[in-house]
């Protein structure tokens, strides 16, 4: 291993042999995680060539047991995002879809870095079990069509390593090491249709639309060489996606969402994501399947469809008709303004960062997750602000945490006195 370090260290590509050796050391655990590390290291600065990336991709998605979905048909469904801060879409889009006809047997990962995940934030339900027997999940997915689980032992164990240990030392937002990570698990987890939300801005791995567009396109092109209908969403990851950002809090936004409330740039990515899955299911065109994602959203069909899922899961269903069930921070801090002014520009990452800081995300890979811990924002980019107004609300268990916390997140704004402009929300597509 020390060799292959040093050769990547160096500028060179493995062979698909070393790479096999590697992953496969890895998983077994013969090659330790500071070795492991330091590879990442060197693939940050020195990177990886589109063959070394397609044949990390192989290996780690066959490190474990690989899903046949073939059972569904075509209508097997999965999305991932590259991550953002305040992207509570799955909990929206596997409704929707799953509502429209999808199967949605998705398999989703905890925070990694400053960004959330989607497994972290499920297990701010009480009861849900984010961990299922195979047959239990294809049960479940053909029963309900949609049944989502945390990445299992079986599936993918070189990513399930390699992910928890990237996301402590600072070795995420490496184009290769992204798409070996995304991509062999969704290869791994079998979906016929893959729709991808890759996040490019302040918030996101990616910080400008050449690398967004790039990391989209080496997915994409991975995906459809191992037979799988692609479709990737540049979506801007600018500001946080919706108002909360921490799980418990995510989670009822997205709640909102499915009641109808109308958080504008969640609602319209969800529909954007749901959307592709549906046009690729039913072979009709994007509009059509708009249309379709906005009348399962609207019509209730989309909210009852997460409620039938959570509770096949386990979850304790009456938190969905009553979200004040939520477990409750025993802080909760009011963040006013010093000034008068617009707000021109956030850090979404910092404000990732500031919601991990009271409790929401993981420092060490033994980290416990405060899931009431979190940030609900009350002025986005482009809002005017006057001095005393509340800029956001915390959310903590331990006080201790709040002026770290604050001073990140202060640290994430800027102020113009003119009204700034917010970029697009949606970027590109790509299929
Ligand atoms: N999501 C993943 O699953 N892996 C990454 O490396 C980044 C985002």
């Amino acid at each position: 291993m020390t060799e292959l370090i040093r050769k990547k260290r160096g500028g060179n590509a493995l062979s698909r042999e070393e790479i096999k050796y590697m992953v496969e050391g890895f998983t077994a655990g013969d090659i330790p995680d500071y070795q492991m590390s330091a590879f990442c290291m060197a693939v940050i600065f020195k990177g990886m060539t589109d063959e070394e990336t397609a044949a990390l991709t192989e290996e780690m998605a066959r490190s474990g047991e690989m899903l046949d979905l073939s059972r569904f048909g075509s209508l097997s469904v999965d999305k991932h995002s590259t991550g953002g801060v305040g992207d509570k879409t799955s909990l929206i889009v596997g409704p929707i879809v799953a509502s429209s006809g999808g199967i949605f047997a998705k398999m989703s990962g905890r925070g990694l870095g400053h960004t959330g995940g989607t497994v972290d934030k499920l297990e701010s339900i009480p009861g849900y079990r984010t961990s299922l027997e195979k047959d239990e999940f294809f049960s479940q997915a053909q029963r309900t069509g949609i049944a989502l689980i945390g990445q299992t032992g079986n599936l993918t164990p070189a990513d399930k390593k390699l992910y928890a240990l990237r996301d402590v030392t600072d070795t995420v937002d490496s184009v290769p090491l992204i798409v070996s990570s995304i991509m062999s698990k969704k290869i791994a987890a079998g979906a016929k249709n893959i729709v991808l939300d890759v996040k490019c801005g302040s918030g996101a791995f990616m910080k400008d639309i050449e690398s967004a567009r790039t990391l989209a396109q080496k997915m994409v092109d991975i995906g459809r060489a191992c037979g799988r209908n692609m479709a990737a969403v540049i979506s801007n990851m600018d500001v946080p996606l919706g108002f909360a950002v921490g799980n418990a809090l995510e989670v009822k936004e997205a709640i909102a969402v499915l009641k109808g409330e109308d958080i504008s740039d969640l609602r319209q990515i969800c529909l954007v994501l749901s959307s592709e899955l549906i046009a690729m299911i039913r072979e009709i065109s994007a509009e059509e399947a708009y249309a379709a994602a906005e009348n399962a959203l609207d019509s209730g069909a989309a909210l009852a469809k997460m409620k039938e899922w959570i509770s096949a899961q386990g979850g304790d269903v009456s938190l969905m008709d009553n979200t004040d069930k939520f477990t409750k921070a025993s802080i909760v801090y009011e963040l006013c303004s010093e000034k008068d002014g617009y707000i021109s520009h956030m850090d979404a990452e910092l404000i990732g960062r500031a919601a991990c800081e009271l409790g929401a995300g993981r420092k060490t890979k033994e980290d416990k997750i405060d899931f009431s811990a979190g940030i609900v924002l009350c002025k986005k980019t482009g809002d005017s602000v006057r001095k005393g107004d509340v800029l956001a609300v915390f959310h903590t268990s331990d006080g201790e945490k709040l002026e770290n916390a604050k001073s990140v997140f202060l640290s994430s704004l800027a102020f113009s006195a003119e009204k700034a402009e917010c970029g697009n929300l949606i970027l590109d597509v790509l299929k």
